[in-house]
């Protein structure tokens, strides 16, 4: 325990913590998700949702990581040896993100190398799904050859992740995000204030921020704000614990949870003024709406912006910032997402940090090939809506649930956060978390459950996306086995007695 990493600086610690929380979340999802649920109205619930649950749970996860000193399954297992495989699910989970989160900033890399030659063409669509991932060769369900423009910007991705993840906590994770993320904040004010000096940028913001107030009552805008927030923060999922576990002996707890908080939610909002900005003069220049184009996701990034590139003036210039924009931004998640399983590894078998890296990121890397096949695409789309539907805010539910109300924590690690933070968590942190988190997550769960299943009867409007039910249960069902046995069995393996 003596030996365990620790951070040089607190700005380190913080900018590890932010550079995990920004990621492609902040900018291919937020601004679309809070397009579609009220636009400036769904200010409130996105607010409502930080301040509840969004920074309750980081000063929560950060406690427990400083307090107990462990991956997640260790200073789960040090609260109490009952809450180990909630460690071990988590973990799970963090390695699945990990095998396809790659693949994207792969994509993001070699989309930077497409933009000064603007290669895609004037199809941009057709030329992401045919020309680059070779999508229609295979059926949804096969994986076909692979793909050679995704696989190799790929090995550039896990060359550059686990050489960081080598060097170590204080000399790999944080020197790195103290380059990545102010190279970050700068690329993207560049992006951002070209973005609104456009023709047509103003519509686009107009779009953006309207508010739509009947919304509100909507409970569907609620839950979104809530399952964005978990995801864009990334919490739930042990990143936050495994980070803290290196904080020094002093350290300012609640603190750090806003700063990594806000800082999250400034770049998500800067993110929705460029990226509407950017809709704003598209849309004007092809004299069409801004909700004709307004989209998320890979076809935001891979095929609506490179338009957007084509058409604006020194487009070369733009677009190879903006993707290189989403690779730093990916890197330092994903960088963070692996270091859950390193650790966990680490402490669990007791070996040094390289052969962790080596085991963990080996894994990772070999299985992220999967998705750089033809038939790739579909496996990524189906895997990411499980781990975002059922993954992420489950584990959060239970991890609230099993602190609050089964082992009784609640107090302890108050006094604990207490002891060394400026802003104290009081009475407002233990309602947040024992009451107001497990009643809104509660309902999520509940409401997506019903709604899957009533889908499964509703030949109408069919299965998610319209694939087959073999090809979604496949790699759902499989996951969920294969994390709960992997889950039993690395529980099942007793601790060396002096790590415990
Ligand atoms: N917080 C990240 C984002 O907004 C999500 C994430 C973090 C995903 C780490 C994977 C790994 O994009
Ligand atoms: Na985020």
């Amino acid at each position: 325990m003596d030996n365990r990493p620790q951070w040089g600086t607190r700005a380190g610690f913080v900018l590890a913590a932010v550079g995990s929380a920004v990621g492609l979340g902040n900018i291919w999802r937020f601004p679309y998700v809070a397009y579609e649920n009220g636009g400036g109205a769904f200010f409130l619930p996105y607010l409502f949702a930080i301040l509840t649950a969004g920074i309750p749970i980081l000063i929560l996860e950060f406690t427990i990581g400083h307090k107990f000193k462990g991956s997640a399954p260790l200073s789960f297992f040090r609260i109490n040896r009952k809450m180990e495989w909630l460690g071990w699910w988590q973990v799970a989970i963090s390695f699945v993100i990990a095998t396809y989160y790659s693949v994207i900033i792969a994509w993001a890399f070699r989309y930077t190398g497409f933009s000064f030659t603007k290669a895609w063409g004037d199809d941009t669509g057709s030329f992401l799904k045919f020309d680059y991932l070779k999508y229609g060769d295979v059926a949804p369900g096969e994986l076909g050859g692979i793909v050679w423009g995704s696989f190799l910007p790929l090995v550039l991705v896990w060359i550059i992740t686990l050489f960081i993840l080598f060097k170590g906590v204080k000399k790999g994770i944080e020197k790195a995000n103290k380059i990545f993320i102010p190279a970050l904040c700068v690329m993207f004010l560049i992006i951002v204030i070209r973005a609104v000096t456009l023709d047509g940028a103003a519509q686009g913001l107009d779009a953006f921020f309207k508010p739509n107030w009947d919304t509100i009552w909507d409970g569907k805008v609620w839950v979104a704000a809530y399952g964005h927030i978990f995801f864009s923060l990334s919490i739930g999922f042990a990143i936050m614990i495994t980070y803290s576990s290196y904080l020094p002996k002093k350290a300012d707890i609640t603190n750090n949870a806003f700063i990594t908080g806000f800082a999250n939610s400034g770049f998500e909002l800067l993110a929705g003024i460029g990226v509407f900005a950017a809709l704003g003069f598209m849309a004007a220049q092809s004299g069409v709406g801004v909700d004709k184009v307004a989209t998320a996701g890979v076809g935001l990034a891979f095929a609506v912006f490179p338009q957007i590139i084509n058409e604006m003036p020194l487009g070369e210039v733009f677009g190879a910032l903006f993707f290189l924009s989403l690779v730093f931004a990916g890197l330092t998640s994903l960088i963070s997402i692996c270091e859950v399983f390193i650790a966990a590894v680490s402490d669990k078998f007791k070996i040094a940090r390289n052969k962790a890296v080596l085991i963990g990121g080996g894994a990772a890397s070999i299985i992220s090939i999967l998705y750089s096949t033809k038939g790739g695409l579909y496996l990524l789309d189906v895997v990411d809506y499980f781990v975002n539907q059922f993954g992420i805010a489950l584990a959060g539910l239970i991890e609230v649930i099993l602190i609050a109300w089964v082992f009784k924590q609640m107090k302890p690690l108050q006094s604990h956060a207490n002891a060394i933070s400026d802003i104290r968590a009081g009475l407002w942190w233990k309602i947040c978390l024992s009451i107001i988190t497990p009643l809104v997550l509660g309902y999520m769960m509940f409401d997506l459950l019903r709604q899957n299943i009533m889908q499964k009867f509703d030949f109408e409007s069919g299965n998610y996306e319209g694939y087959a039910t073999s090809f979604i249960l496949f790699p759902g069902v499989a996951i969920a086995i294969g994390v709960i046995v992997v889950g039993v069995l690395f529980t099942l393996k007793k601790w060396n007695r002096s790590t415990i």
